[in-house]
């Protein structure tokens, strides 16, 4: 399963300049985990770090013009952080398994002449087998929808790109007029036609770019949860679905997936619930005549079933949760903010450990990303699982990793829950 090992962001609102975990150019930072928490005050950039992911995926999508007016965003001049130039700039070092080779993608988003959002920059690159230091190679370049790609798994270009004055047409040149019989074979020039679209959309829809498509495909995987109890007790029309989405109003369909095959999933969840909330005995859905769908929870107590609209936030809440964890085909990244909100605080715990045993699981599970204020929830996470965001005298926010303080990491070593220690303001900087 692909797994994001770092990422980072520069000028994206109070995030002016902000990395977690590794990059190309910061090997000495470990990795991300496959569970990661962002802790801190109100307000020092939680949800713009949550909503960063869900930007980069509207960017794929929708195009830029189009992600940076979307979800109540405002526009570019909003994002952008307050009193910065821009670009807006993201970068994302990723595996797509275990064995392979980092990948490094870089995206800068700026204003045109025009004052619209376009696509300033675009960059993947991966080392070559054996490649342990240097530049990697760039395997897709392209500067205001002009540039380079090259095809398979060819290696492409090392350019050192930080210069300011890069010319694309004369790096396309340069590229042109070295190639071997064989490079051009493989090297294409390429000119989108639309600069508000991500080069990786139209590229990773082609074949012959199988990295950018993997790459593409990761992207399109991201889950982001807006969830909400309300969206999951209305009545969907009846139809199968295998995914929960985004906002779980599907609740029902996912579960009518679940009852077409053994109900040995169903059950599971059934058994795990039955750990968290009294009472629930099974979960089936019912059609009514026109067409829509009614998903039943059966109490132990009373004769007749509860329908979703009568059910707790919390116990759909947790389904809900529970429902993403069992997916059978898990989607690569999934992304929540405050799980704990309206959850009875000692759930938290095992909550935690089962989205860890979820991302770390044999299955192949997601990685997950999570924002909260809960320290019962911390209790159940490692120190390199913790990054904590603060907001300086500036106004833009710094990040740190819990396991960089010797201190906690001692501390945790001994057994001292982190949520505890946090409470007790260990984690707060010093
Ligand atoms: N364009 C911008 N430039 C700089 N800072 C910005 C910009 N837009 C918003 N902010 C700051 O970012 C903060 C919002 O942060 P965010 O909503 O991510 O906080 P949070 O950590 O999720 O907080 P909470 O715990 O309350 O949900 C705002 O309070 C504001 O100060
Ligand atoms: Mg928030």
């Amino acid at each position: 399963m692909a797994k994001i090992e770092g990422f980072r962001v520069k000028n994206f609102r109070t995030l002016k300049d902000v990395t977690l975990g590794r990059l190309w150019n910061h090997q000495q930072a470990a990795p991300l985990t496959p569970m990661t928490a962002v802790i801190g005050k109100n307000g020092v950039g939680k949800s713009t770090l949550f909503d960063a992911f869900g930007f980069l995926a509207d960017c794929l999508k929708s195009g830029v013009e189009e992600a940076c007016d979307a979800r109540g965003r405002g526009g570019f001049g909003k994002i952008l952080s307050q009193g910065r130039k821009g670009p807006i700039e993201f970068e994302i070092y990723y595996k797509e398994d275990g064995n392979a080779r980092p990948i490094t993608y870089e995206l800068a988003i700026d204003l045109d002449d025009t004052g619209r959002p376009y696509v300033l920059k675009e960059r993947l690159r991966q080392r070559r087998r054996g490649q342990k230091h240097g530049w990697p190679f760039s395997f897709l370049i392209l500067n205001s929808a002009k540039g380079v790609v090259w095809k398979g798994e060819q290696v492409g270009q090392q350019i050192d790109e930080d210069k300011s004055d890069f010319d694309i047409s004369k790096l396309i040149e340069a590229i042109i007029s070295d190639m071997t019989e064989q490079e051009s074979k493989e090297t294409e020039v390429v000119e989108l036609e639309d600069r508000r679209k991500l080069g990786i959309a139209t590229l990773g829809s082609l074949k012959q770019h199988p990295r950018i498509s993997a790459f593409r495909r990761f992207i399109e995987g991201w889950y982001l949860s807006y969830f909400t109890p309300d969206a999951a007790r209305s009545l969907p029309l009846a139809g199968p679905q295998k995914h929960l989405n985004i906002h779980g109003d599907n609740l029902g369909n996912v579960v009518q997936f679940m009852e077409r095959d053994p109900r040995k999933r169903l059950q599971s969840i059934l058994d795990r619930m039955a750990e968290k909330i009294p009472g629930i005995d099974k979960i089936d859905t019912e059609k009514t005549s026109d067409g829509r769908l009614l998903l039943r929870f059966n109490d132990k107590g009373f004769q007749d079933p509860f329908y979703a609209q009568q059910m707790s936030d919390g116990t759909l809440k947790v389904f809900a949760y529970l429902l993403l964890m069992e997916d059978p085909t898990p989607l690569p990244f999934l992304c929540i903010e405050e799980p704990e909100n309206g959850l009875y605080h000692k759930l938290l715990e095992s909550l935690a450990k089962e989205f860890r045993e979820h991302a770390t699981g044999r299955k192949g599970g997601s990685q997950v990303f999570i924002t909260t204020h809960q320290p019962y929830f911390v209790d159940a996470l490692e120190p390199d699982e913790v990054w904590i965001l603060e907001k300086g005298h500036d106004g833009f926010s710094t990040i740190r990793r819990a396991s960089d303080d010797a201190i906690v990491r001692n501390l945790a070593a001994e057994g001292l829950p982190l949520g505890g220690l946090w409470y007790s303001d260990y984690l707060d900087a010093r």
